[in-house]
């Protein structure tokens, strides 16, 4: 994917997402981690809470060696870095995804996440980068305890109540100073520890905390799935939006329609490659989640967008979205032109615009229309293109 700097100097961080664990104790057939939430396995969604982040340079997934088949399914069309293979216990995994960071260069900062945590709000990665950012070594969201907690040897008999004050659940991602982390995992003495901040606790490191979120809970046992699905049938709406374009015809002899170049006797007019129907589909997904239009994101006064590929805008928004843990269900564009024909290029329109957005063929309709002679485009003196899509966003949406 094509990630936007939009600012020089903007640090480089990485993101790795463990999942080579076994994931015996949800049961199933697969290992959790693998297993179908919707439309998206679980580890997918981890990592595409990482991957479509603005702020995340880069996202490194850390898998068993067994499951290479599985992995290569379940980010099919996303293109991220080989995973590499975990080790035995979680911080081996840990540390050899550090190494591979490493071997990539290094980073400032990095965040470690895990797997089996599938739906975390982008502002919950925010808030963990802008403690990091105001100079914390290692940063972590927690959510208070609420329960009263009781400790009891066998599960059957109660031995005292233990006191909550003071009690934080601590969840993923962990951000830190990428440095610093690497070389605690390497010095570490391999004693057990369930989480990365741990070894920055031990070493004296001020561990810094950020509200976490509910959402972003860990699946573990057979009740977390029901509760992750649960989350999926009610903890989203849809929302709908809609966008026009046009564009006027030029010299050329070829054009870029819904992504796909043309051969035609015009070319068409416009700061970048002029595509209409990217066009229309760029406002349409900007449009559903309510944050202004392609020349508010892509000013035509700047330089840089000249001659661009459309494609950058649309994943662009859809990277805006999913930021917003948001998906898209289905899009449709409509091409308004009496020439050229649409027809022979429609196929290719669908599966070139299905492989910008990483999503389903069958989610993607384009279709065209003449406008019988009458009007601009009647009389041939450009294209224009109309865009609707709808999408799902997790409900709180207008919180963050
Ligand atoms: N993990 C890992 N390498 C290991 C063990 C665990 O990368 N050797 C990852 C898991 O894939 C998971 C996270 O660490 O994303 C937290 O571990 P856990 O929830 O315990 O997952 P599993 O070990 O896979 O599950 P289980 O213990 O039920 O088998
Ligand atoms: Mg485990």
């Amino acid at each position: 994917m094509i990630k936007l700097r939009m600012t020089e100097n903007q640090p480089i961080i990485f993101a790795i997402v463990v999942a080579a664990g076994r994931g015996e104790r949800a049961g199933g057939d697969l290992p959790k981690q693998y297993r179908q939430l919707g439309t998206k396995t679980m580890l997918r969604r981890s990592i595409e809470s990482f991957h479509y982040h603005p702020s995340v340079s880069e996202t490194i997934a850390v898998i068993h060696p067994d499951h290479e088949a599985l992995f290569a399914e379940a980010t099919a069309s996303l293109s991220i870095a080989d995973p590499v293979h975990g080790g035995d216990a979680r911080q081996d995994s840990v540390r050899l995804g550090l190494e591979a960071v490493a071997a990539r260069g290094g980073a400032d900062y990095v965040l470690i996440h895990d797997a089996a945590r599938p739906f975390v709000p982008g502002a919950v990665v925010d808030r963990v980068l802008d403690a990091l950012f105001q100079g914390a070594k290692a940063a972590l969201p927690v959510l208070p305890v609420v329960d009263t907690l009781k400790r009891s040897d066998d599960g059957t008999r109660v031995e005292e109540t233990v006191a909550r004050a003071g009690l934080w659940r601590a969840q993923t991602p962990q951000g830190f100073d990428f440095g610093q982390i690497l070389g605690l995992h390497r010095d570490w003495d391999g004693t057990a520890a369930t989480d990365d901040a741990a070894l920055a606790e031990e070493a004296g490191v001020d561990v810094i905390t950020v509200v976490g979120d509910e959402r972003a809970f860990k699946v573990t046992t057979p009740e977390d799935f029901a509760r992750a699905h649960q989350y999926l049938a009610t903890g989203y709406e849809t929302r709908v939006g809609s966008g026009f374009d046009v564009h006027r015809f030029a010299d050329g002899d070829s054009l870029m329609l819904c992504g796909i170049e043309i051969m035609h006797e015009h070319g068409l007019e416009g700061h970048s490659d002029a595509d209409v129907g990217l066009h229309a589909l760029t406002d349409a997904l900007l449009g559903a989640i309510g944050d202004g239009d392609i020349g508010s994101h892509f000013p035509p006064s700047e330089l840089r967008w000249r001659g661009a590929p459309s494609a950058i805008f649309l994943q662009h928004a859809a990277s805006l979205l999913r930021n917003r843990g948001g998906e898209i269900s289905n899009l449709d564009v409509t091409v308004i032109c009496q020439a050229p024909k649409i027809g022979p290029h429609r196929d290719a329109m669908r599966a070139r615009i299905a492989e910008i957005l990483s999503i389903e063929r069958d989610r993607v309709s384009v279709k065209a229309t003449t406008t019988e002679r009458l009007g601009f485009t009647g009389r041939g003196e450009g294209i224009a293109a109309q865009a609707s899509v709808l999408v799902r966003l997790p409900n709180e949406m207008g919180d963050e």
